[in-house]
């Protein structure tokens, strides 16, 4: 039997941060033995935001060399630049007239991004965002998309426009289903558990970047808030310690069982020393393995992976335009 297919991207903006890499990146390498991957760098979406060019560019290689850092095997996955392969924007545009204004103005994602500057100033692309996504996904007949909970909107309008595709122009689209982890799907802020740790936060101390030396880690989580009560246990009434102790579990793989285990009875100061250790171990085999992919290997991976996604994206493409008339 085949394998089923999986498909997930990430933004070339920012600084990736644990969020990331536990609520995403983390299960992308956990999945490219049992699927097949396609993981894409999604620069098409940055751009929905203003971006300096070169600054851009660089960005899109380094997010590349990230996934392989990470462990992604372009032996295993198939990994690309979304811009290399010119269906993404194409179908954007079919699906464009099949999406409803009144469905993406539902969307979350629009209203917090477009708070800052305001709705009347937002870019159309940033408005249409979750349409280029629904195409980055149904290209490839996708069966599972993993990705944190942030994002779980995205897929049920995905799942949508697929649906509405399939019954007005015949069935052209599998429907894919989300694949949300059961921890770490919103990992919070250090500085305020109320709010996701996020590439735009303007307080750094609130993010642990996958490039942050020993010395950053262990400061941001010496002074991470925690709540009141001396108790270590995983309890969403205390939003403060159920994160980083779930931070914890990830990092270590242990069972919640054993991680309360280890701390009870134990206070907060010994619990933020054992956990930016942990941190820190974690993240060392990544942070030795960025600097070893150059440029030159990069764009040879990223090339032969332009080469798979296409094949299959000018497939669907080719039937969408006949199905809508345009072939
Ligand atoms: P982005 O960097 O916004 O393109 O996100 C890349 C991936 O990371 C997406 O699958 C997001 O859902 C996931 N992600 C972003 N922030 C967090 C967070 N704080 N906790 C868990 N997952 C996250
Ligand atoms: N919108 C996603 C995010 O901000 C990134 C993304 C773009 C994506 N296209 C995708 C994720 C397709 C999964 C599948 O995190």
């Amino acid at each position: 039997m085949s394998k089923k297919r999986i498909f997930s991207g990430a933004q070339p903006t920012g600084r990736l941060h644990l969020g990331n890499y536990l609520g995403a990146l983390k299960n992308w390498v956990a999945l490219q033995d049992d699927y097949e991957a396609f993981y894409c760098v999604v620069n098409l979406h940055a751009i929905t935001l203003p971006q300096d060019p070169a600054t851009l560019r660089q960005a899109t290689l380094d997010l590349a060399r990230i996934y392989l850092a990470a462990g992604v095997d372009p032996e295993k996955a198939t990994i690309f630049i979304q811009s290399d392969v010119h269906e993404h924007a194409e179908l954007t545009w079919i699906l464009s007239c099949v999406a409803r204004m009144g469905e993406l103005e539902r969307m979350t994602q629009f209203k917090d991004k477009s708070q800052k500057g305001g709705r009347e100033r937002s870019s159309v692309g940033l408005f249409i965002y979750p349409i280029l996504m629904a195409a980055d996904i149904l290209l490839y007949q996708t069966d599972l998309v993993p990705v944190g909970q942030d994002q779980k909107q995205h897929l049920e309008l995905t799942r949508d426009l697929a649906e509405r595709f399939n019954r007005d122009f015949g069935a052209a689209f599998k429907v894919p289903e989300p694949y949300i982890p059961k921890a770490g799907a919103s990992i919070k802020s250090l500085q305020d558990p109320a709010k996701k740790m996020s590439k735009s936060d303007e307080n750094e101390a609130g993010s642990i970047f996958l490039l942050d030396d020993a010395d950053t880690v262990a400061k941001k989580i010496k002074r991470a808030v925690t709540d009141s009560g001396t108790e270590i246990t995983f309890d969403e009434t205390r939003p403060a310690i159920n994160n980083l102790l779930t931070i914890y579990q990830l990092v270590t793989e242990k069972s919640q069982a054993e991680c309360v285990e280890q701390f009870a009875g134990k206070g907060y100061g010994q619990f933020k020393g054992e956990l930016a250790e942990a941190v820190i171990e974690y993240l060392r085999p990544f942070q030795e393995r960025i600097s070893t992919y150059d440029d030159e290997a990069l764009n040879t991976i990223l090339k032969s992976g332009a080469e798979k996604a296409a094949a299959i994206a000018s497939k669907t493409m080719l039937d969408v335009y006949q199905k809508v008339g345009i072939r």
